[in-house]
């Protein structure tokens, strides 16, 4: 069986355009919405005692959606960071991020380290937004760190292996999630953290991200308990 509760969980927050779509209501009131169920992810991982929670807020394809619905985003997240500061310390929440970082605009983006700075002592959950993010781009930038090392003789090409290369990733400072959890049905990865999944228990849940609180959350965790997690053994 699996240990109880999962050390890290990864969700793939999808469906806000749906959930608003069924309202008749502009996407961005989808948006809106699913900070709410951010908020209760939040409060379910405190309660469980999670470790680290990552979230898929924005990927290195969702560039390419409309400049309006870019700009909703980015604005929902920028007042997101700002209005949570004080709920994240209260919560003892830290905050990280993983992504393109620099390729945010400036506003969110100084949010961004503004928030993360101001949670850096707390010691409950790591909540990490995965910003700007895709997978394949993170393996490149890792291959390139892994380069650079080789070509300025700080790393032996004979002494690369899965723990040296994990240490050129994004995600370098935390565990590979032990669960990946993606809303509204849909059953694909969408270039999320393709090398940390590689043992993830996967749980899809048919909600729509605004829909899927607290209750659906714990629902997870406990499938995920019920699990039998060989990692390739016996
Ligand atoms: C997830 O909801 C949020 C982001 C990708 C930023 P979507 O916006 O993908 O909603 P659907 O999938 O179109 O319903
Ligand atoms: C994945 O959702 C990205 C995030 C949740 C941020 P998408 O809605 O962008 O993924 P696809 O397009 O359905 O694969
Ligand atoms: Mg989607």
């Amino acid at each position: 069986m699996a240990q109880q509760i999962p050390r890290h969980i990864a969700v793939i927050m999808d469906g806000n355009g749906r959930w608003a779509k069924e309202r008749g209501l502009p996407r961005r009131e989808g948006h809106r919405a699913g900070a709410e169920s951010v908020r209760e992810a939040i409060e379910a991982c405190t309660e469980l005692k999670v470790d680290y929670l990552t979230l898929y807020a924005f990927s290195s394809e969702n560039w390419k959606r409309p400049k309006a619905e870019v700009k909703a985003l980015m604005t929902l997240l920028e007042r997101f960071l700002k209005d949570k500061a004080d709920e994240l310390n209260e919560k003892n929440v830290r905050l990280q991020a993983i992504g393109r970082l620099n390729d945010l605009p400036k506003g969110p983006l100084t949010q961004l380290h503004k928030t993360i700075e101001a949670t850096a002592g707390n010691t409950g959950l790591t909540l990490i937004l995965a910003l700007s993010y895709g997978a394949r781009e993170e393996i490149i930038d890792g291959v390139k760190s892994i380069l650079r090392h080789v070509r300025d003789g700080l790393l032996d090409p004979a002494m690369i292996d899965p723990d040296v290369f994990d240490k050129h990733l994004y995600t370098r400072y935390y565990p590979d999630p032990d669960l990946l959890i993606r809303t509204s049905g849909e059953m694909r990865l969408s270039n999320f953290l393709l090398w940390q999944i590689s043992y993830a228990e996967i749980v899809i849940a048919d909600k729509l991200w605004p829909d899927f609180r607290k209750a659906d959350f714990h629902d997870a965790v406990a499938a995920y308990a019920a699990r039998d997690r060989r990692f390739g053994a016996l």
